[in-house]
C-alpha cells in the first residue's frame, strides 16, 4: 500500500500520516500549506507542495509518487468563509476533490477516502445520527462536504474506485489550530493553560459529540483496508457522546488545572463569561458510529477526559 494523504501537513492529515509512519506504510503528503505547517508533517515522509486547484500540478505529484490508496483531507476548512466566499469553498472542497478523482482515475489508485462532516451534512440533530439520517447541509461547506459524497459515487461508476466517505463530528487533540473560529477545545486550552478569561457563546448550550484526532486517524487507516465491497461507503465517525460547551469549559479547566499544577506553574483560571450567541450554530450534533465499528471494526478508544487531558497537556509542552 502506497498512501497520498492530501491536506497532510494539517491537523488530521498529520496524525493519519503519523499512524501510517507507525505502522510502517509508505506514505506521502499532498498540501498547499494555506493552512498546515511543514513541521507537521513526520520527519521522513516527502510533500508535495501542491493546490488540489492546479489539476497539473495533482498529476504531477500522483505520478511521481504513485500512490494505491488516497486519503483527501485537504478542504476549505472555515463554514464562515463557505458564508462569504462560496465559490472559493466549492473550487478547493469540489473541483479540487474531481482533480483527486480524475488523478486515482488515470493511476493505480484502489481506494479513495474522503474526509466529509456529520455536523455539517446532517444539520440539528438531538439524538445519535445514523447514516441514513436526512442530509441537510445549510451552509456551503456542508454543501460541498454533500456535493463530494456524491462525487464518490461517480469515482466508483466511472473509474472503478472504491470510495468512502468518513463523517466526522467534532474532532479536537495535538495539533488544532487554536487561532480559527471552530477548534473549541485548542482556544479553551491555550486560554485558560494562560490563565485568560474564556468566552462561553449564548447559553453554551449547544451540544456536540468531540472526537479525539487519533481515534479520527485511526479510522482512516481502518477504512484503508478493511474489506468492503466496490462501491460506495458512507461511516460517521464519532462517539455519541453529547457534550455541551459549558461542560467542555468545565472539563477543560479541570484538566488545565490539573496539568499547570503538576507542572509546578499553577496558574488561576477565570471563571468563563456569556457573550452573543453565534448566528447559525446548531443546537445539537451527534453522531452514531455503530456502522463503523461493524463494518470498519474502529470505534472510538479516548474517552472525552482522557483526551482533554492528553491535549491539555500537549498545549502546556507546547507554551
Ligand atoms: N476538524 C474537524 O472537526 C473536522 C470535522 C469534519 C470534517 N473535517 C474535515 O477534515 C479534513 C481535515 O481538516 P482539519 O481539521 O485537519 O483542517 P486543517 O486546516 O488542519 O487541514 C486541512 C489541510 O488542507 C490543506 N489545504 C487547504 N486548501 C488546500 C488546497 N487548495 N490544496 C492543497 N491543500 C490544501 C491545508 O493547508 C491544511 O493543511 C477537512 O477536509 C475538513 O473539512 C474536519
Amino acid at each position: 500500500m502506497r498512501v497520498l494523504v492530501t491536506g497532510g501537513a494539517g491537523f488530521i492529515g498529520s496524525h493519519i500520516l503519523e499512524q501510517l509512519a507507525s505502522a510502517g506504510v509508505e506514505a506521502a503528503a499532498l498540501d498547499d500549506l494555506s493552512g498546515g505547517k511543514r513541521e507537521n508533517v513526520p520527519e521522513g515522509v516527502p510533500l508535495f507542495e501542491v493546490d488540489v486547484r492546479d489539476a497539473s500540478a495533482v498529476k504531477t505529484a500522483f505520478d511521481e509518487f504513485r500512490p494505491t490508496h488516497v486519503s483527501h483531507q485537504a478542504a476549505q476548512v472555515s463554514v464562515s468563509r463557505s458564508v462569504r466566499e462560496p465559490e472559493f469553498d466549492a473550487e478547493v472542497n469540489v473541483l479540487g476533490l474531481l482533480n483527486v478523482i480524475r488523478c486515482c482515475g488515470e493511476s493505480e489508485v484502489e481506494r479513495l477516502l474522503f474526509a466529509s462532516s456529520g455536523g455539517a451534512i446532517y444539520g440539528d440533530v438531538l439524538s445519535p445520527a445514523k447514516e441514513d439520517h436526512p442530509t441537510q447541509p445549510l451552509a456551503p461547506y456542508g454543501i460541498s462536504k454533500m456535493v463530494g459524497e456524491h462525487y464518490l459515487r461517480f469515482a466508483h461508476a466511472e473509474h472503478g474506485l472504491i470510495a468512502v466517505a468518513l463523517r466526522y463530528s467534532n474532532v479536537y487533540g495535538p495539533r488544532q489550530d487554536p487561532h480559527g473560529e471552530a477548534g473549541v477545545v485548542a482556544i479553551f486550552s491555550q486560554k485558560m493553560l494562560s490563565g485568560e478569561e474564556v468566552t462561553i457563546f449564548g447559553d453554551g448550550k449547544y451540544v456536540r459529540d468531540y472526537v479525539h484526532v487519533g481515534d479520527v486517524a485511526a479510522a482512516n487507516v481502518a477504512a484503508l483496508d478493511a474489506e468492503l465491497e466496490a462501491g460506495k461507503h458512507a461511516f460517521n465517525i464519532g462517539t455519541a457522546v453529547p457534550t455541551d460547551v459549558n461542560q467542555l469549559a468545565a472539563l477543560v479547566m479541570t484538566a488545565a488545572t490539573e496539568a499547570t499544577a503538576e507542572a509546578g506553574k499553577p496558574v488561576e483560571i477565570p471563571k468563563p463569561v456569556h457573550g452573543d450567541p453565534r448566528a447559525g450554530d446548531l443546537r445539537s450534533s451527534i453522531i452514531s458510529s455503530a456502522k463503523a465499528k461493524a463494518e470498519l471494526g474502529w470505534e472510538p478508544q479516548h474517552s472525552i477526559e482522557s483526551g482533554l487531558a492528553e491535549t491539555v497537556r500537549w498545549f502546556l509542552r507546547r507554551g
